[in-house]
């Protein structure tokens, strides 16, 4: 049985476009059954919809108060009985309930190579900017574990890209994107069939093939 996956997303979906791609080429063995994002108008959501992946609209300014936002959010997530929680260009925080309930269950993809150039505000072109302005060699993509704190869970997979005398934002922002459409969908897998084993801080991956 495929893991049941639900990927959250913000923006433009690139990140779940290429796991779309991933999927359909046979690499990646999980299945997609939700599509969520507090931005109705996201590109994301006419991907899902062009693959026949349910979505769901749902941001905290919906609901009265943050429990039952986080009520919903875990009912929507129950209900399709999801194995595994994909942030893809997430732009909200998720309830600490939800990160409770799937502890070790919610992988996030960010731009750069953490512990450096992470944290509060630290997302898109933010991060490509900080990394030209410190004078970096070097970026890339870390794919982690979503725990209380942005960016700090444990670290499943890194991948690091040259900066590149010349580079300005979008030249190192648009490497570092490919390299996360080449990353994402290996930690997915390797996740899917049981590769990975999570001991405290560390994550081992019990074979590489
Ligand atoms: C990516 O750079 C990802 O690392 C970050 O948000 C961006 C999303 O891009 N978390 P896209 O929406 O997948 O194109």
């Amino acid at each position: 049985m495929s893991m049941r996956c639900t990927v959250f997303a913000s923006g433009g979906g690139s990140n779940f476009q290429a796991l779309l791609d991933k999927r359909a080429s046979g690499d990646l063995h999980v299945d997609f059954v939700l599509l969520a994002g507090n931005n109705s108008g996201a590109k994301a959501f006419g991907r899902a919809r062009d693959n026949g992946i349910n979505t769901l609209h749902i941001a905290p300014s919906h609901f009265n108060d943050e429990a039952a936002y986080a009520k919903r959010l875990g009912d929507a997530l129950t209900e399709v009985n999801t194995e595994l929680v994909i942030l893809a260009g997430y732009m909200r925080k998720l309830p600490p309930s939800i990160v409770r309930e799937y502890r070790n269950k919610i992988i996030n993809i960010h731009p750069g190579l953490l512990p450096a150039f992470g944290g509060k505000g630290m997302y898109g072109m933010n991060v490509h900017r900080a990394v030209l302005d410190y004078g970096a060699k070097l970026s890339g993509v870390t794919v982690h574990f979503v725990d209380e704190e942005y960016d700090h869970g444990p670290v499943i997979l890194q991948k690091a890209v040259p900066v590149l005398d010349g580079d300005d934002e979008n030249t190192l922002a648009a490497r570092v994107l490919e390299a996360e459409h080449d990353s994402y969908w290996r930690a997915i897998e390797a996740l899917a069939s049981g590769k990975i084993r999570v001991d405290g801080r560390k994550v081992v991956w019990t074979s590489q093939t």
